[in-house]
C-alpha cells in the first residue's frame, strides 16, 4: 500500500524557514554526543520531541561497557559481544567499538559524570554475557540519568549548540536524492522547515510498539519511520530486544529491574520456587539476554504462572539496597522489599536492535545523513545486543558521526536556497474522526501477542493482515497532534518488523520462531534488509 511521503502538508513559499550547519534530530547520548563532537565554528541545531530529558538513555540502569579493569581485556570484550551477537556482528565495528570506550568514558568523566567508585577507581559490575567486571555505573541504578544530567548541562554550555525541544520531526527533507534538513512541528512556530547542510538522527528506538516494554512513551519509532519514508536503508528490523527482568505489578508500568542485580547475584526462580535457568545455560541468569527472556517464556508457558522472580534475599542486604536504591524505592512502592520478598517479573520489549544501516562511520545509505545510537543498525549488536553495550554504541558512532558531518559540511557552501517543495494532501483526507488511542491499544497488544517472544507463521500472517489493514485507514490521513504522528510511525515500524519477522526463517538471538526453532547459517547468516519504500503519492 503506498505511504505518503511526508506525514504532515507544507510549501515552502509560505513555511517559516531555519538554517544550521548541523541538525541533530534526538536528544539522548548518541544525539547530545553527536552535536558535542561539532566544532564550535560550525552551528548545531539540535531538535527532540519532549523535554531533553526524556530519552530511553535517562532511564537507562545498568552502566556503560569498557575494558577498565587490567584482569580484564579488549579481546574479552569483542568476544563476548560477538557470542551475544549470534554470528551477526560485523567484527570490526566490535572492535572500534571496544577500542573507543575506555577514552568515551573517560570524557564522560570529564563533562562532570560521578560514576559510582570502590576504593578510589571506578566501580565495576557484571551482566548477562559478559566474562569480566566492566561495566561502570552511577547512583547505583541511575546511570543514565546521571550521565545525561552531565552531557545535557555540557550541550547548554556550548554556544554553538541550539536545543529547541518540545518539537517534533515529521520527516527528513530530501532534494536529488540528498538529505537537506527536516520538516518540524513546533509550538508558537507550526510547520518549520529546518535547511541543514548535514543531518544527524540519533532518535531512538520504538519499544512502545509493544504494550510491555520498559521504554519511556518517547520510544515510538519516529527516526526509524522518517528514514524509511526518505528512502534511507533499513534491516534487521524483526531484533527486538526484549529485557528477561520487567517488574511484573499491576499499576507498575513495567518498571525495568536492572540486569545489573543478576550480575550482582540475584536468582531466578519459578512459582515453585526453583532456579529454573540451571537447567537452560552453563552461565545460568547471566547468560545473554535473547537466551534468559526465552527460557522464562517457556517456564510461564510450563508453570501457567503470568510471571518469573527475582531473588535477591541471599545477599547482603547493605549491598542491595545502596547498589540499586531507585529499584528498591519502586518496589517499596508496591510493599515489596527487595532484600527479603520475592520480586515478580516478565520478559518486555527492551531495544531495537535493526534499524536504519550506517557504514563504519556513521553514514546512512542516503547522501547528507548520518545515524547513532538505537535508531541503527550498526553492526555492533548482530542478532542480540549485549547488555551496556547501547550506550556506548551512542557515544562512539554520535562522535564519529559529528566528526564526519563537520567535515562535510565544511565543504558545502554557506547559504541554502528554499526550494519550492510542497506535499500538499487532498482536503478531504485531512479529516480525522478517528480514535487514535484505541488504534494504538490495538496495535501494541496485537504486537505482545503475535509478534512477542515466540512467533510463528500464522501468528506471523495474522498480524501482518491486522496491521495492513488498520495501516490502510490510518496512513493515509493527515493529523494535526503527536499521538497521530506517532501512531503513523508505530504502524510503519510494526509492518517492516512484521515483514521481517516473516521472511527470517530460522531462530538466531532475539528472534525466536517456534516453526524454525533452529539457527540456519546456511540461508541466513546475513541481514534482512526492509524493502525500499512504495512509490509515494
Ligand atoms: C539493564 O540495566 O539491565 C539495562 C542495561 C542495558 O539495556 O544494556
Amino acid at each position: 500500500m503506498p505511504q505518503p511521503r511526508y506525514l504532515i502538508s507544507f510549501d515552502s513559499r509560505t513555511a517559516v524557514h531555519r538554517f544550521a550547519d548541523v541538525l541533530v534530530i534526538g536528544a539522548g547520548i548518541a544525539g547530545i554526543r553527536a552535536a558535542l563532537a561539532v566544532p564550535e565554528n560550525l552551528s548545531v541545531l539540535l531538535v527532540t520531541k519532549d523535554r531533553v530529558t526524556e530519552s530511553n538513555s535517562s532511564y537507562a540502569q545498568g552502566g556503560i561497557a569498557g575494558v577498565l579493569s587490567p584482569e580484564d581485556r579488549f579481546e574479552n570484550h569483542v568476544e563476548d559481544t560477538l557470542i551475544a551477537g549470534a554470528g551477526l556482528c560485523d567484527r570490526e565495528v566490535v572492535e572500534r567499538v571496544v577500542h573507543e570506550a575506555p577514552g568515551e568514558i573517560e570524557q564522560l568523566v570529564k563533562w562532570g559524570t560521578q560514576f559510582d567508585l570502590e576504593n578510589g577507581h571506578l566501580a565495576l559490575t557484571r551482566e548477562g554475557g559478559h566474562s569480566h567486571r566492566r561495566i561502570v555505573h552511577a547512583l547505583g541504578d541511575a546511570t543514565g540519568h546521571e550521565l545525561m544530567r552531565a552531557m545535557i548541562a555540557t550541550a547548554r554550555a556550548a554556544r554553538h549548540v541550539t536545543i529547541w525541544d518540545d518539537t517534533f520531526t515529521a520527516d527528513l527533507l530530501t532534494q536529488d536524492g540528498q538529505c537537506v534538513g527536516a520538516v518540524v512541528w513546533r509550538p508558537g512556530l507550526g510547520t518549520v522547515l529546518v535547511w541543514a547542510k548535514q543531518v544527524i538522527l540519533a532518535a531512538g528506538g520504538c519499544g512502545i510498539v509493544y504494550r510491555e516494554t520498559t521504554n519511556p512513551p518517547v520510544a515510538t519509532g519516529d527516526g526509524i519511520a522518517a528514514a524509511y519514508r526518505a528512502g534511507a536503508e533499513l534491516r534487521d528490523m524483526e531484533f527486538m530486544q526484549f529485557h528477561p527482568t520487567v517488574l511484573y505489578v499491576a499499576g507498575s508500568a513495567r518498571y525495568l529491574i536492572s540486569e545489573a542485580v543478576r550480575g550482582e547475584g540475584a536468582y531466578l526462580r519459578d512459582i515453585h520456587g526453583q532456579r529454573f535457568m540451571l537447567d537452560e545455560d552453563p552461565r545460568a541468569e547471566l547468560a545473554p539476554r535473547d537466551i534468559v527472556s526465552q527460557a522464562i517464556f517457556r517456564t510461564m508457558e510450563r508453570t501457567q504462572h503470568p510471571n518469573v522472580y527475582l531473588d535477591l534475599s541471599h545477599l547482603d542486604p547493605v549491598m542491595v539496597r545502596t547498589r540499586f536504591p531507585g529499584i528498591n524505592r519502586v518496589c517499596r512502592g508496591f510493599g515489596l522489599d527487595i532484600t527479603k520478598d520475592r520480586v515478580p517479573v516478565r520478559p518486555g520489549a527492551h531495544y531495537m536492535v535493526g534499524g536504519v544501516t550506517v557504514d563504519k562511520e556513521g553514514r546512512t545509505t542516503l547522501p547528507g545523513l548520518w545515524a547513532a545510537g538505537e535508531v541503527t543498525s550498526s553492526g555492533l549488536h548482530g542478532a542480540n545486543r549485549l547488555a551496556s553495550n547501547s550506550l556506548v554504541e551512542g557515544l562512539v558512532f554520535g562522535a564519529s558521526c559529528g566528526r564526519g558531518a563537520a567535515d562535510a559540511a565544511r565543504k558545502l557552501p554557506d547559504r541554502f536556497t528554499a526550494l519550492p517543495l510542497s506535499n500538499r494532501v487532498p482536503e478531504e483526507e485531512r479529516v480525522n474522526g478517528l480514535d487514535v488511542v484505541d488504534v494504538t491499544n490495538a496495535l501494541r497488544a496485537l504486537m505482545v501477542r503475535k509478534m512477542g517472544i515466540v512467533r510463528d507463521r500464522h501468528r506471523l500472517e495474522e498480524a501482518a493482515a491486522d496491521v495492513g489493514f488498520w495501516c490502510r485507514y490510518v496512513l493515509a490521513r493527515e493529523f494535526d497532534n503527536r499521538p497521530g504522528w506517532e501512531l503513523q510511525n508505530l504502524l510503519t515500524i510494526a509492518r517492516l518488523m512484521i515483514d521481517a519477522a516473516r521472511t527470517r526463517t530460522e531462530s538466531r538471538g532475539t528472534h525466536f520462531r517456534s516453526d524454525y526453532p533452529q539457527p540456519d547459517d546456511a540461508h541466513w547468516l546475513r541481514h534482512v534488509v526492509s524493502p525500499a519504500r512504495e512509490a509515494s503519492a
